[in-house]
């Protein structure tokens, strides 16, 4: 008897110490603000600006060889660059998996994370937001050989449908397209190889980068197929929970780019820097 109640006691030990495990790890989340100094300031003495991205999401963020290296370039880029220019610091990009993104912005790993990101509600709980700078809407895209057959939602019932992993498109899929089959990828261009192989079917993406992979790939389209598009879907930079001065900051200069035309016009160029990189 005696035995037994030892195990039990030792079993309800190893809960209460993993219980207390968890919470420990819930309450030193929100990363860089742990040192209670405001972000900004803390950017400028390091002089640096660390940018957490996943530099698969054309024309926002893809590699490119450019004189004979590989670079990550895109719209957000561009942004985070002259952002870092008017903060007088340099910038450091560090890819990653989409997944990853946000956790490390988390951990303090990365300053900023700029991804497409969409500013959801959920999300918003977590992280601070800048201002929205972009929201296409979200697109079906699937290969040109079945544009009679995939027409409607019905119609991808019991089909393979991809997102990206830890994207607001997997959302989209499953209540929106709930009787399809999701199949989740963690990078964007192989979502587009599969798509063109044929072990996918169709794919949720925002429109603006479906159509930078439909301009490389002349046998994907968009389907014919209305998805709802919300609200809280727009594009943000992502900043650590309590980042007060630095979204001020961030907006400002945001804001600025937004009204003057240059996001636009960011985005118009990486466009046609995405299309030029497949013709080699
Ligand atoms: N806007 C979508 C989201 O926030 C997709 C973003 C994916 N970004 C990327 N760089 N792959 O969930």
């Amino acid at each position: 008897m005696k035995k037994y109640f030892g195990i039990i006691l030792s079993v309800v030990a190893i809960c209460i110490l993993t219980a207390c495990g968890d919470g420990g790890k819930t309450s030193s989340s929100g990363g860089a603000n742990k040192e209670e100094t405001n972000q900004l300031a803390a950017i400028k003495k390091a002089g640096v600006l660390k940018v957490g991205t996943s530099a698969d999401f054309a024309p926002f963020e893809f590699h490119k060889m450019v004189d004979g290296k590989d670079e990550i370039v895109g719209a957000d880029v561009d942004m985070v660059k002259k952002i870092a220019e008017e903060l007088g610091v340099k910038v450091e990009f560090i890819d990653m998996e989409f997944s990853a993104v946000l956790t490390a912005l988390q951990q303090g790993k990365i300053d900023i994370a700029i991804s497409g990101i969409s500013a959801t509600e959920e999300r918003q709980k977590t992280f601070d937001f800048s201002v929205n700078y972009y929201n296409p809407p979200q697109k079906v895209m699937i290969n040109k050989k079945n544009a009679d057959a995939y027409t409607s939602i019905d119609s991808l019932s019991k089909k393979k449908v991809g997102a990206q992993k830890g994207s607001i498109q997997e959302s989209v899929v499953k209540e929106q397209i709930g009787d399809a089959q999701i199949v989740s990828v963690a990078k964007v261009p192989n979502l587009v190889i599969e798509l063109n192989q044929g072990s996918i079917d169709a794919l949720v993406v925002e429109e603006t980068i479906g159509a930078a992979y439909i301009a490389q790939n002349a046998d994907l389209m968009f389907a014919d197929i209305d998805l709802v598009s919300n609200e809280d879907e727009a594009y943000a930079i992502a900043l650590p929970k309590g980042s007060t001065e630095l979204k001020t900051e961030l907006d400002k200069i945001l804001e600025g780019l937004i009204k003057d035309g240059t996001v636009e016009e960011y985005v118009q160029k990486n466009s046609k820097l995405a299309n030029e990189s497949t013709d080699k």
